[in-house]
């Protein structure tokens, strides 16, 4: 039986860990502010349900075999003191985010524990604490290796694929290309998916594809050359009200995990001197919805 720990028990935190607590193979933790006693996640076939056990401080908690970190990008240095206490000599850090600096974002943090890149295919929304609608299939595609193999072994006998690749690269641009083809024009305008069918939008988000293709390439990722057209033609191929995690934080006031998106394509894009402007534009009127209004203050 392994020891896992569950560090933001949000919508994926929620969906990945509420398999792990009723499969009753591992001794599972929750690591929240609030506890909470069950976990609900609606899918489209049925409601998975679980009981839970909770931590609510650093203190109730200990050296784990593994963390799912599935907090948002912008929240890793304020579970910094989570990670003190969870990690041990041999943990595992499984990074359950988008962008694509897991390792950049975590190690830090992590205390020379292996830090496990993951590419979370899983769409779903936090409902309230400890209830999530999981909207379509879930799957995690890690890193190959020795994290990812036991990854995969937490898993064994779920309804959850965990696919390992040796191109993460690709697979992390990959996703990032579909997060900045509908993210940032849903978020900023306050309206569904069916806002990639105005023309201009559309060609907007495809600019924003391009650029952020342009750096996954140069990075190393394969990504065909038509990935923007091909991007925005599946985003929109949705229900008109289908939301994004950006708009559904916009519209909850929470913080928009514009820096591990936007951020990170004109961040990576001038390291390596290729011009994003789209993203840069976009990632400021983003990063401005983050902060308080500003002015004159007598
Ligand atoms: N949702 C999706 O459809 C989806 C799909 C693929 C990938 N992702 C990625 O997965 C990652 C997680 O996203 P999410 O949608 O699951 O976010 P989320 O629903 O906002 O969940 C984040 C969780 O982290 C918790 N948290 C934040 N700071 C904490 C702290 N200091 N101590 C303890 N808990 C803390 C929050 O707790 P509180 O409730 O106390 O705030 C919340 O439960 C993101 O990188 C996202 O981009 C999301």
């Amino acid at each position: 039986m392994s020891k896992v720990a569950v560090l933001g028990a949000g919508a994926i935190g929620g969906v990945f860990g509420v398999r792990l607590c009723r499969s009753g193979r591992h001794d599972v933790t929750l690591c929240v502010r609030k506890p909470i006693d069950r976990l609900v996640v609606e899918t489209p076939d049925a409601v998975i349900e679980s009981p839970v056990k909770c931590a609510a401080s650093p203190s109730e908690a200990g050296p784990v075999d593994c963390v799912l970190l599935a907090v948002k990008g912008h929240q890793v240095p304020d579970v910094a003191p989570w990670l003190e206490a969870l990690i041990g000599e041999d943990t595992i850090v499984a990074v359950l985010q988008n962008g694509v600096e897991h390792r950049e974002r975590v190690e830090p943090y992590a205390r020379g524990a292996e830090v496990v890149p993951v590419v979370v295919n899983c769409p779903a929304d936090r409902l309230a604490p400890g209830h999530v609608a999981q909207q379509g299939g879930a799957q995690l595609v890690p890193e190959e290796g020795r994290g990812a193999r036991f990854l995969a072994s937490l898993y064994e006998g779920t309804d959850v694929p965990v696919k390992p690749t040796t191109d993460f690269k690709t697979a992390s641009w990959a996703k990032l290309c579909n997060n900045i083809g509908a993210g940032p024009a849903t978020a900023l305008t306050d309206k569904g998916r069916g806002v990639l069918h105005e023309p201009d939008v559309a060609e907007l988000c495809r600019g924003l594809v391009r650029e952020c293709a342009a750096v996954g390439r140069a990075e190393g990722a394969k990504l065909a050359d038509d990935v923007a057209e091909r991007t925005i033609e599946r985003l929109r191929d949705a229900d008109p009200e289908a939301t994004t995690s950006m708009l559904v934080d916009r519209r909850a006031g929470r913080p928009i995990e514009a820096d591990v998106m936007t951020g990170a394509v004109v961040r990576i894009g001038a390291r390596r001197g290729i011009p994003t402007p789209l993203n840069a534009a976009v990632h400021a009127l983003l990063s401005s919805i983050n902060v308080p209004v500003m002015g004159k203050t007598n």
